[in-house]
């Protein structure tokens, strides 16, 4: 991917039939600096299309992003070629204040398996190029694939360096984890995982967010970064969300302070709509008040079937009192869940004959969080799939014995590979967890410990403790893992080299790490 296609808006010269008499009244309307400072994005792939995505902002950190209260049209463009030589589809489509003057056009009627360019026009004003691929078309042969796994990008903790190798990468789409934001107060220090201060790189603008307008502040400061906004021009995105879109470990109604549950479901409500304007996803994810329909499915030909979970909004509280802590027989509860009846339905399995894929947000396999080896009692991330044994223990009977199953996962701020094993010690899938874009600063290759947690964890194959992302390489007879580390991400320049290739043969439920 080197055609260098990130041009800079510019006054449009030439293109007469979209500066007409009324594109210039339209230009008096969008007041000051750049309105597509924001960038722009692509996501959820079909054969037939994909979502295109702006917000306008010529004032991304002030009042409504520097808009004025009215609706806004806007022109948007697809073509076959990165110069628009050949366009394919155009249209008007309205920025409204009700949505932060976000736009999200599903552009249908698309050719399958091929990559488009689109762009969009305010006035005389342009946003860059993105770019995005369509899905090959239904039940057609497909022989590879590769897709990213990206997520826990806090702002505060590194730059996107890895962002900017991402958009480098020949890819299908990418799959985001969630924590696109954290929701915190900014800070010019911050406290890592071994207890110790060090100064931030860069600070959020604000206090911790609570109402609409401080989500939408903090994902404008965010898109601002032009390494992510390159990963968004290049590849489309498959979004989900996972806690710090909204607030720490939330579940359902619930969070971490006691809040009442109707109280937080107004600050849901907020946060699920400000992550619905920021992430360019179809209008099946419009907010209807505190609810959203995150889930959803994505079908690659006859090669992968992708089913992105939603483990937030229907999970029922962590037991034992959330954290990190030695389990108690809550782990056990009969009617706990972690997804909503509609989910569980969506991850029964057909037969066999195509990589079974769920994209989703926290770790399914077991793991004994034990560093020392004079802990007396296994150690348990509460907010895990195996904190939920009974919904656990069901998905996993629910995948009939298939041995084509593969887990994308994030959240964790490390990287593992292992398999997910049922309560009979069977493998039932293999999981891929990815570290994060920034989250947890640099890093290192072994935290201390990492030697007793493999000990203790027979199943789990690789740790790691650097930034990046993990490419999968999904041919037809294997899957191809490549863990994509950063040497750092506190400083610019940061590189990027592979820390290990995992990889499973079709049809058995193991892997090997190189
Ligand atoms: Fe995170």
């Amino acid at each position: 991917m080197s055609q260098p296609i990130l041009t800079r808006r510019s006054a449009l010269a030439g293109a007469g039939a979209l500066l007409a008499a009324p594109a210039i009244l339209r230009a008096q309307i969008v007041p000051g600096g750049d309105p597509f400072a924001l960038g722009v994005a692509a996501g959820d792939p079909a054969p037939d299309g994909f979502v295109i995505w702006t917000r306008l902002a010529p004032d991304p950190l002030g009042a409504h992003g520097g808009m004025p209260m009215a609706p806004v049209p806007v022109q948007w463009e697809v073509a076959a070629d990165p110069r628009f030589a050949q366009a394919v589809a155009r249209g008007e489509a309205i920025a409204r204040p009700e949505l932060g003057h976000a736009v999200h056009v599903e552009v249908g009627g698309l050719s399958p398996d091929r990559p488009y360019y689109y762009r969009f026009n305010v006035g005389r004003e342009r946003s860059l190029t993105g770019r995005a691929r369509t899905a090959p078309a239904a039940g057609s042969r497909v022989d590879r694939l590769r897709v990213a796994s990206v997520g826990c990008q806090h702002y505060e903790d590194g730059l996107y360096t890895a962002y900017r190798h991402l958009a480098a990468e020949d890819l299908g789409f990418v799959f985001h984890y969630g924590d696109y934001i954290y929701e915190g107060r900014g800070r010019t220090r911050r406290i890592d995982y071994d207890g110790v201060p060090r100064a931030t790189v860069r600070a959020y603008v604000g206090d911790e967010l609570y109402d609409l307008a401080d989500y939408r502040r903090r994902y404008a400061q965010t898109k601002l970064d032009p390494d992510l906004q390159a990963a968004h021009a290049m590849h489309a995105f498959v979004t989900t969300f996972d806690d710090h879109e909204l607030d720490n470990n939330w579940t359902g109604d619930g969070d971490q302070d006691g809040t009442p549950p109707e109280i937080v479901l107004l600050r849901r409500q907020a946060a699920l709509q400000a992550w619905y304007e920021h992430s360019p996803v179809r209008a099946a994810s419009l907010p209807r008040g505190p609810a959203i329909t995150m889930a959803r499915r994505a079908v690659w030909g006859d090669l992968a079937d992708f089913r992105f979970l939603d483990t937030r909004q229907f999970r029922s509280r962590p037991p034992c009192g959330d954290g990190f802590r030695p389990a108690c027989p809550e782990v056990n509860a009969p009617g706990a869940h972690i997804i909503d009846s509609a989910q569980e339905r969506m991850a029964a399995l057909p037969a066999a004959g195509i990589w079974t894929v769920f994209a989703q947000q926290i770790m399914m396999m077991t793991m004994d969080r034990r560093r020392k080896v004079d802990e007396p009692a296994p150690i348990m991330n509460l907010d895990t799939w195996s904190a939920y044994a009974a919904p656990r223990e069901r998905f996993l009977h629910n995948l009939n014995g298939r041995r084509d199953v593969i887990v994308l996962t994030g959240d964790e701020h490390q990287n593992f590979a292992g398999e997910v094993r049922d309560k009979a010690g069977r493998a039932a899938a293999i999981e891929f967890v990815s570290t994060s874009i920034t989250s947890g600063g640099d890093g290192q290759d072994l935290r201390p410990g990492s030697d007793v947690m493999l000990a203790n964890n027979p199943h789990l194959k690789l740790i790691n403790d650097q930034r990046g992302y993990v490419v999968s390489d999904i041919e037809r007879d294997g899957w191809i893992a490549d863990y994509m580390v950063m040497d750092r991400v506190t400083t610019p320049g940061g590189l990027l080299s592979r820390r290990a290739r995992v990889t499973v043969p079709r049809g058995e439920a193991r892997l090997s790490v190189g």
